[in-house]
């Protein structure tokens, strides 16, 4: 099977599976994927049929990564897709203007060894500090140069992406979490997208892996996870009701999984890529482990019984409330506390 592809827009099409590779990135794992073999990964990746890759300029060594593995792949780098993001540290905020902007493409453009940035996705830490609307403004007026093709968000919420829309820069995507643990995106992120036909792109569809068969039935583990992708979403279990409560869902899913000789990743993704403007699900990778019988993912197409059986345990465990990124913007909560915020004045670290 093919990897099936979508239009995001008109002239630009992408993957149902995006690989994101924040899980390369520097402090990430506590076991390092070294550069040698995450290169071979991602060669193996898009050799595949997966040709799009997520990125972001906080993403310690990561676009680096990819302009070495652009370079390795010589005349085959026309097929390459580059998603980064720009995410301007938050102690930055305030004193943002045009040329600033500017010189943080220009340094993803020097990294990623191109000429122009296929899908720059903005992010902004701190609703308080105005100044969102002008980036999107001077991200538009780059794209007229050349240097970008397409222009996307992350983690906006609606009130800011409303906000956003009065200004006339196009966006093509908008990078959000969403899985069958966390809905957020349905409390007002879906119907904002119908009127704007805009679509999303989702990361967290496995839950950094604890949406998969390795974690069915494993006691709750009660020390440090073994990346910042566990860390990240054991939160979001807490959220949903603790590690009981996952452990029902795994069960549920192993049963659907049962009855399409399938995986329960492939279960928890293909319900990601069911729901209304989902255009694509970002998966994490560290290795090409998964890559063997990665695509008989898109070979699940859920029936009526397999999405009442989720929909019944997602009644009953509603999980985190409110927009998208609300928790984690909350100063005082849990989900701030394990974020870094000003990566990009940090000393570069290589990739692990
Ligand atoms: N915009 C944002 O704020 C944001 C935040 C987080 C992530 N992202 C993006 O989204 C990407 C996805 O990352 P994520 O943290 O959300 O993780 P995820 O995609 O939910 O989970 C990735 C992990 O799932 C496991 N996995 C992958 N395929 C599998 C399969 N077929 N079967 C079983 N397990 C499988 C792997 O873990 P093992 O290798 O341990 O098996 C992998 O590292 C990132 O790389 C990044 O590009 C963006």
């Amino acid at each position: 099977m093919t990897v099936p592809r979508i239009d995001l827009v008109d002239d630009y099409s992408v993957p149902r599976h995006i690989v994101g590779l924040w899980q390369l990135s520097g402090g990430h794992q506590t076991s390092a994927t070294s550069a040698e073999a995450a290169l071979r990964a991602m060669e193996a990746y898009f050799e595949a049929g997966y040709d799009t890759f997520d990125c972001a300029d906080i993403y310690t060594g990561v676009e680096d990564l990819l302009g070495q593995f652009r370079d390795r792949l010589g005349s085959r780098a026309a097929r390459l897709q580059v998603h980064t993001k720009y995410v301007p540290d938050r102690g930055a905020l305030a004193q943002l203007d045009r040329s600033a902007v500017e010189a943080a493409i220009d340094r993803s453009l020097r990294r990623l060894q191109c000429e122009r940035l296929d899908l720059v996705q903005f992010a902004w830490w701190d609703y308080e500090t105005p100044g969102y609307v002008d980036v999107v403004g001077w991200l538009g007026e780059i794209r007229e140069t050349g240097k970008i093709r397409h222009i996307g968000t992350t983690n906006f919420d609606v009130e800011r992406l409303d906000q956003m829309a009065t200004i006339a820069v196009p966006m093509v995507a908008h990078q959000v979490q969403y899985s069958i643990l966390d809905r957020r995106p349905t409390h007002g992120l879906t119907a904002f997208l119908d009127e704007t036909e805009s679509a999303m792109v989702c990361y967290g569809s496995l839950a950094g892996g604890l949406l998969s068969d390795r974690w069915l039935d494993v006691p709750e583990p009660d020390g440090p996870l073994a990346n910042r992708s566990l860390t990240k979403y054991r939160l979001i279990v807490e959220e949903i009701g603790g590690w009981h409560a996952l452990q029902n869902l795994l069960r549920v899913l192993r049963e659907i999984a049962d009855g399409h000789h399938s995986e329960v990743a492939h279960i928890a993704s293909a319900w990601v890529l069911d729901q209304p403007r989902v255009a694509a699900a970002i998966i994490g990778m560290r290795n090409a482990k998964h890559l063997t019988g990665a695509r008989q993912a898109f070979s699940v197409a859920l029936t009526k019984g397999d999405k009442r059986r989720i929909l019944d345990w997602q009644e009953s465990h509603p999980g985190p409330a409110g927009d998208t990124f609300g928790l984690e913007r909350d100063p005082e909560g849990p989900h701030s506390a394990i974020m870094w915020t000003d990566l990009n004045s940090e000393p570069s670290k290589p990739a692990q």
